[in-house]
Formats: C-alpha cells, sequence, structure tokens
C-alpha cells in the first residue's frame, strides 16, 4: 500500500495535464466498471447532489483525483438521461476558496424554477488543522458548470464538536419552508441530525434545533450523510451512522440503515415506527441519497457508494478505486423499504445466454430459487472451487455471504462473511455483475446485499445448487469513460 504525505493528498489540481496520465492508466484497468458510475482517475466515494432537472439527472460524487487515496475531495459531475447512461461532464465543485480549502464535502441538490441549486460542506482547515466546516450553496448555469456563491449559507453551531456536514435540503410544502439537515456530533460525541430552516433556498437560514429521534440518542458517533424523504405517506430516514459496531456486522464500524416513522416538523421530532434496518446487508455500501425532484409520491431513487471509509480495495495498486451503486427504487411496503433496480437497467440486457460458460464480466442474473437449502457461487475456479459464496440456510432464514474463497482478498479486519436474515424465506435472486461489483436483490426487493468482488481471468464460473430457474443475461456498457476536466 503506497503511503501518501498530507501535501501528496491534499495537493490542489491546477491543470488537466497533471491527470492525463493517470486516466490512461486508469482506463486501461481490467477493472474499470461498464454500467456503474466510477472515477475519472483516483478516487470516488459518496454520491452528491443527485436530482432531476429539466429532464436531465445529475449526479456529482466524491473524487479526490490523485489516487486511490481520500485526500482534497472535488465533486465531479456526470449526466444521465436515463439513471443508466451516464456521461462525464467535468469538475462540478473546486476546493478553491477560504471556506473550503480542504474540501469540497458531501451534500445535495434540488431544482426549483429554472434552477439547480447545490449544497455542500466547505471543509476549512486552518494551519494546525483545526477544522470549521460551512454549509455552502452553487447554482447550476448554462454551460452546465456549478458556480459557486461567494459566501457561505451559515457556519458550525458551536455547541457542537467539529463534525457538521452533508446538508440534505428538502422542502417541506405544508411549512411552505425548506429544511437543511445536517450530520453530526454533539459535544460528547454522539451521532445527530441538526436542523436549519429558510424560506428561501440561497438566504434566510436559521438554526431550527436538533432532530429528536427517540430511542436513537446513543447510536453511533457521528451520522453521516443523514437523508430524508416521504414515500406513500410514511417518512424514511436514512443515515450512515459511524464509530460503532452493530450486531451480526462483522468488526465493521460504519453502516447505513433507515427508519421509517412519522416526522414532526413543529417538534423537529422523528417517531420510527420500529426498530431500525440495514439499507443493505453487504459488505460495501455508504452514504446512500436519494434523488431529488422524483415527482413521485409512492417512490424514491437512491444511489449509494459501494465502499466503506477506513477501508482499502484492490485497485488501489492501480491508483484508482470506487463505484456507485445502480440506482434503486424505493417503495415502502409492510414497515419495510422494498428496493428493486430501476427498471433500465433491463434495456442493457442482451439475450440470455446459457449459465454454463464464463461470465461475462456486465451481466445480470435472475434466480427462482427452490423451496430448502440453497447454494450459489460466483466466481469459481475451472475446478469448481473458490469464489464469492452465497449458502441460504431454511431452517435459520438466513443467507450467508462469504467473499475468502476469492484470489483477491480485502478487508479482512471488518471481516469476509456476512448473514442476510431473511424470515420469510428466499425465493428469488437478481444479480448485477460489473467488473468489480455485485449487487444482490432478494425476494424481489426484500432485502439486498452489495459488495466489491475483483475476480481474476481464472475465476469466472458460476454454480447454483439443483431445481433452480437460471436466466443469465449479458448488459451492455452505459457509461462513457471520456476525459473531461
Ligand atoms: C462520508 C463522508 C462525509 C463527508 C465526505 C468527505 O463518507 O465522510 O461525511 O462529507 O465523506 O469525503
Amino acid at each position: 500500500m503506497r503511503e501518501w504525505t498530507r501535501e501528496e493528498r491534499y495537493r490542489v489540481l491546477q491543470s488537466p495535464d497533471e491527470i492525463r496520465d493517470l486516466y490512461d492508466r486508469t482506463r486501461a484497468s481490467a477493472y474499470r466498471q461498464r454500467y456503474h458510475v466510477q472515477p475519472m482517475t483516483g478516487l470516488s466515494s459518496d454520491p452528491n447532489g443527485f436530482a432531476l432537472h429539466r429532464g436531465t439527472w445529475h449526479l456529482c460524487y466524491q473524487w479526490c483525483p490523485w489516487g486511490a487515496v481520500h485526500g482534497l475531495k472535488y465533486w465531479y459531475h456526470v449526466t444521465s438521461p436515463d439513471l443508466m447512461h451516464w456521461e462525464n461532464a467535468g469538475i462540478g465543485l473546486k476546493p478553491d476558496c477560504f471556506y473550503d480549502n480542504r474540501g469540497a464535502h458531501s451534500g445535495s441538490a434540488i431544482s426549483h424554477g429554472d434552477d439547480l441549486y447545490f449544497f455542500y460542506t466547505g471543509n476549512h482547515r486552518d494551519e494546525d488543522w483545526t477544522r470549521t466546516p460551512y454549509t455552502c450553496a452553487a447554482v447550476l448555469g448554462a454551460d452546465n458548470k456549478l458556480t459557486k456563491r461567494p459566501e457561505p449559507l451559515f457556519g458550525p453551531r458551536p455547541e457542537y464538536s467539529e463534525h457538521q456536514r452533508d446538508p440534505k435540503v428538502v422542502w417541506n410544502p405544508e411549512k411552505q419552508r425548506y429544511y437543511i439537515f445536517i450530520g453530526a456530533q454533539t459535544a460528547d460525541k454522539r451521532g445527530c441530525v441538526l436542523i436549519y430552516t429558510s424560506e428561501e433556498l440561497l438566504s434566510g437560514w436559521s438554526f431550527a434545533g436538533e432532530l429528536k429521534v427517540p430511542g436513537y440518542e446513543k447510536f453511533g458517533g457521528m451520522w453521516e450523510c443523514p437523508y430524508i424523504v416521504n414515500i406513500s405517506g410514511k417518512d424514511v430516514l436514512i443515515f450512515s451512522p459511524q464509530y460503532t459496531k452493530l450486531p451480526g456486522r462483522g468488526e465493521s464500524t460504519n453502516h447505513n440503515v433507515y427508519l421509517i416513522g412519522h416526522m414532526d416538523y413543529d417538534t423537529l421530532t422523528f417517531t420510527p415506527d420500529g426498530d431500525y434496518h440495514h439499507l443493505d446487508y453487504g459488505f460495501d455500501f455508504y452514504a446512500a441519497q436519494g434523488a431529488a425532484n422524483v415527482g413521485d409520491p409512492d417512490k424514491a431513487i437512491l444511489i449509494a457508494w459501494i465502499g466503506l471509509p477506513d477501508n482499502h480495495y484492490p485497485t488501489e495498486e492501480e491508483d484508482w478505486e470506487g463505484s456507485m451503486s445502480l440506482p434503486r427504487e424505493l417503495r415502502v411496503a409492510d414497515g419495510r423499504l422494498v428496493q428493486t433496480p430501476i427498471p433500465a437497467v433491463e434495456a442493457l440486457r442482451g439475450e440470455p445466454i446459457a449459465p454454463d460458460g464464463p461470465l461475462p464480466k456486465a451481466c445480470e442474473l435472475r434466480i427462482d430459487v427452490p423451496a430448502g437449502d440453497f447454494a450459489l457461487d460466483l466466481f469459481t475456479r475451472a475446478d469448481g472451487t473458490g469464489g464469492l459464496t452465497l449458502r441460504y440456510d431454511d431452517a435459520a432464514r438466513k443467507l450467508t455471504v462469504d467473499r475468502r474463497g476469492l484470489e483477491k482478498r480485502f478487508n479482512r479486519q471488518v471481516g469476509e462473511v456476512l448473514d442476510v436474515p431473511l424470515g420469510n424465506g428466499l425465493h428469488n435472486i437478481r444479480a448485477f455483475i460489473d467488473s468489480n461489483s455485485v449487487e444482490l436483490f432478494f425476494n424481489d426487493g426484500e432485502a439486498t446485499f452489495t459488495t466489491h468482488a475483483y475476480p481474476t481471468e481464472a475465476e469466472r464460473g458460476l454454480r447454483v445448487s439443483g431445481g433452480a430457474a437460471v436466466t443469465l443475461w449479458p448488459l451492455a456498457a452505459s457509461v462513457t469513460d471520456r476525459f473531461v476536466y
């Protein structure tokens, strides 16, 4: 693993020529994704500024141009007509002013009238590395470029720790007001959300208070990337609690969970109907954010970072890392989220192929699972051994995913085996495989599991236990990998 000095990690990009060679090398990697958004060079992490605006989907990602390292963060901007075909649109936000001198950190977007507004965290650090987070804004211009507002909307609350970031802006029609939800940490290091409100998007913001979430007063040390949405009359609060272990999640201290309940904007209280749920049961799923302006009261569209903070992935050797998840539709049924891949992915399907040859690099598998125990192995060697293994134990109503059999092992410290509880049994699986990722949807979206996987050329086999109906479609590429600065 390469050691980076602070100077190297926080170097400011001055010209496209500084990363062209890195781009050429990155593009040649065998692990470049075919239908997932990925960093042009360097590292991508959280999705940012996700919104539908005048018929185009806009998405940015946290981007460190220099390599597979979390350093100075930019926003890199991509656009799509359909959530599947993405074009690089160039740098979205550059950390080039006092307020964001050490990074343009995560945030959201909202379309209003003719304009698309972006809200992000300016990560300011002074000489002795003391951090001051500012909530800043930018507006999309006719040239498809983001223009930053010269002054922040507001600074941090002094009674909380330095961890105050990731503004999620929402419009509340009853109140006729905007609200910004900020991921934060109290002075005694408990995760929480701070709420600001205004009648205008670019001015008038005042601190409304801390979000109360009864039962969740001590739940992790920082709540990153909060997102709130109303789906079919239910409020859904999604966030990424960190600095804590949760039952059944191995040694990982980074999670992405959701609560379903009711948000009261008068008392700033989110009352959960029940316990928290994992948004995804996989190894690598974090900082999920829903798109603004979807315009359908019964669904949300969500995208996440396939990866976790403090983890390292094999393409680090090639100086790049990261991928966005497939966008997914969220619905609410029986007090739970139901998550399904966006239908547009089906347009990438080629003619089905027999599931007995090598797995294509980009493909979709649909498996109808017979009753009883079940086994599925992806990326096995020619002799049928190894791979990413799935074992469903019907008596225990539990599926176990094990990535120890892959030749390229990584992040052993967080654990390489995880369970998915499936109280209603296992009936079907949809698996979306791309060059370095696998996304599994169980029982038409009742639970999901996302992981990176870096199979070698010798690991392309598939094994399915008897009696299952299997359909395998190759998927066409849908992201372009052009150099756009
Ligand atoms: C989540 C996060 C955010 C922050 C960003 C910085 O992964 O830590 O809280 O804004 O990444 O890249």
